[in-house]
């Protein structure tokens, strides 16, 4: 097995930055009215307040035109269905994004598969969802295609590789493995999924070459599940009281600090992951603004 000696921090900013200016290179050109995008918040989830609120400042950063419509947690899913209803009818309109989680009893699938597929930006939609697994054009969740672009900047191969994902959703776990599945540069790895009922997972993750962690357990994730040499992306995102002045403090699932000379590449949290599901939203901010205007 190789030593490592130095784990490579695999920064989301330079790879975001790309991204993002390229989306504002292209907007800048486009003839008349900017690309539009409406994202729909039910409730005051602290997580989904400020997600959204990072959503909006960067569309205007790269000259998106976007607008943020709060709901209370009472509302129905009847109500709901009538809004993204009206939005789907509105020409002024490129992309709707619900966002996750919903409150209970409000169904966040039911909601998604009545957005028209052209303005699904999240890529969520049963439509996008099976073109994914078709391998065909589909609008590509915003988080596994930022994971994708991430090993494609650091040159991380997959093909052969074994990759275990820790998480099954379908907001990241699953469309992540459709595409490193994929008959593609970056996909053909051999993929696991594992999850709230998988046995011995510490045997499992210990297999992978690349190991992904999104199930939200602070810091839960050292060397005792972690082969040496492995390359770790943390999708975990978790807000940990501390005594400051925002109340808290973020942390992945990743413990980085145990990792540190143990895996050769991780990504940071924050400021790894995050800053490119933010940056692949205005991607398919624009993508849904062509696929609006060419109908
Ligand atoms: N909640 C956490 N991640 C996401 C995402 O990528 N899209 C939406 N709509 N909600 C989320």
């Amino acid at each position: 097995m190789c030593a490592v000696h130095n784990t490579q921090l695999l920064s989301g900013q330079p790879v975001a930055q790309q991204i993002l200016q390229s989306v504002q290179q292209e907007v800048v050109a486009l003839p008349g009215r900017p690309p539009s995008v409406v994202f729909l918040r039910v409730g005051e989830d602290g997580a989904s307040v400020s997600y959204v609120q990072q959503k909006s400042k960067k569309a205007a950063e790269v000259g998106i035109h976007s607008n943020v419509r709060v709901f209370p947690e009472t509302i129905s899913e009847a109500s709901l269905l009538q809004e993204i209803a009206r939005l789907n009818d509105d020409p002024s309109v490129d992309g709707i994004l619900l966002q996750a989680p919903l409150p209970k009893p409000l169904s966040f699938t039911n909601l998604t598969n009545t957005i028209r597929p052209e303005k699904d930006v999240d890529g969520f939609c049963a439509v996008h969802c099976g073109r994914l697994w078709q391998e065909g054009d589909a609008l590509v969740p915003c988080t596994p295609a930022g994971i994708v672009e991430l090993l494609k900047y650091y040159r991380i191969q997959t093909a052969g590789e074994q990759v275990v994902i820790v998480n099954r959703s379908s907001i990241v776990g699953k469309p992540l493995g459709a595409l490193l599945l994929q008959h593609s540069e970056f996909g053909n790895a051999t993929v696991t999924f594992c999850h709230s009922h998988t046995t011995s997972l510490s045997s499992i993750t210990q297999q992978a070459d690349i190991l992904v962690l999104a199930c939200g357990k602070p810091h839960a994730f050292g060397k005792n599940f972690v082969k040496k040499g492995a390359v770790v992306i943390d999708v975990g995102i978790t807000r940990v009281a501390a005594n400051n002045e925002r109340g808290y403090v973020l942390q992945g699932d990743a413990d980085a600090e145990d990792l540190m000379g143990h895996a050769a590449a991780l990504t940071p949290v924050p400021g790894g992951v995050g800053l490119l599901t933010v940056a692949m939203l205005m991607k398919n901010t624009l993508r849904a603004y062509h696929l609006c205007h060419n109908r």
